[in-house]
């Protein structure tokens, strides 16, 4: 379970959220715990999980009630007013499955509030990266990590789940990244190249960058990712 920074984004979502002083809410992927402590500041009773033990260790010196847990495999049992993440469910290509956890977590008439990758995300990086491989007759097939259904796919799957869609939307999130895209590579683009020679994935690596500078590099060498987020609220 990876998630993008939880420090440079998410208000939107937390207003959707509207938590209320003595809420018990989950945060499904609390990272670092930084956006969950803004919770625990309103008043809310707040639990997180996380599968990276770093990661729990960091938000419970916050004083986060957090834990390791897999967002498959959740044990949680009608116990919160809501559901909330940020930054994570695009990592869990069976919604299905987890939406169920989420559902069997919440009290009757709970609400599902979420912010992650969407239809679209980050599609010029992708398809840079997919050229690269097939350039090189490399198949795909097992190194494409990532989830960003539509609006559309995603109400569906929550209807199916049980839930009914209040709000949901793409929303543009055009990111600087003031390092460059090379150290983005160098973290996101490890799923693409497993299990290939180092010389190879740098091959593949420089072939994207020049690829991805015709689109997101500017004049003056500053990149930006072509972010695109679904935000969605819902209830039981
Ligand atoms: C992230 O988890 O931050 C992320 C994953 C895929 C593309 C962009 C961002």
């Amino acid at each position: 379970m990876t998630t993008s920074s939880h420090a440079t984004h998410g208000q939107e979502a937390l207003d959707l959220l509207a938590p209320q002083p003595g809420e018990r809410i989950l945060v499904l992927g609390c990272g670092d715990g930084v956006l969950t402590e803004r919770l625990l500041k309103q008043g809310v009773e707040v639990v997180g999980v996380d599968t990276v033990k770093e990661r729990v260790t960091a938000a419970q010196e916050r004083g986060v009630d957090a834990r390791v847990m897999d967002a498959y495999k959740m044990t949680f049992d009608r116990e919160f007013d809501a559901v909330f993440s940020i930054g994570l469910l695009h990592w869990m290509l069976d919604p299905q499955t987890v939406l169920a956890g989420v559902k069997r977590a919440l009290k009757p008439g709970g609400r599902f509030i979420a912010e992650f990758g969407g239809h679209g995300n980050t599609a010029a990086i992708c398809t840079a990266l997919i050229a690269a491989l097939q350039f090189r007759g490399i198949s795909t097939h097992r190194r494409y990590p990532w989830y960003f259904p539509t609006p559309e796919e995603y109400r569906h799957v929550l209807a199916t789940v049980g839930f009914k869609v209040e709000h949901i939307a793409l929303v543009p999130s055009p990111k600087t990244l003031p390092p460059g895209m090379e150290r983005w590579l160098s973290h996101f683009a490890e799923p693409f190249l497993h299990g290939l020679d180092e010389d190879l994935r740098y091959a593949i690596i420089d072939n994207a960058l020049l690829t991805l500078g015709y689109s997101l590099r500017d004049s003056y060498d500053h990149w930006t990712a072509d972010y695109v987020y679904l935000r969605v609220s819902a209830h039981l």
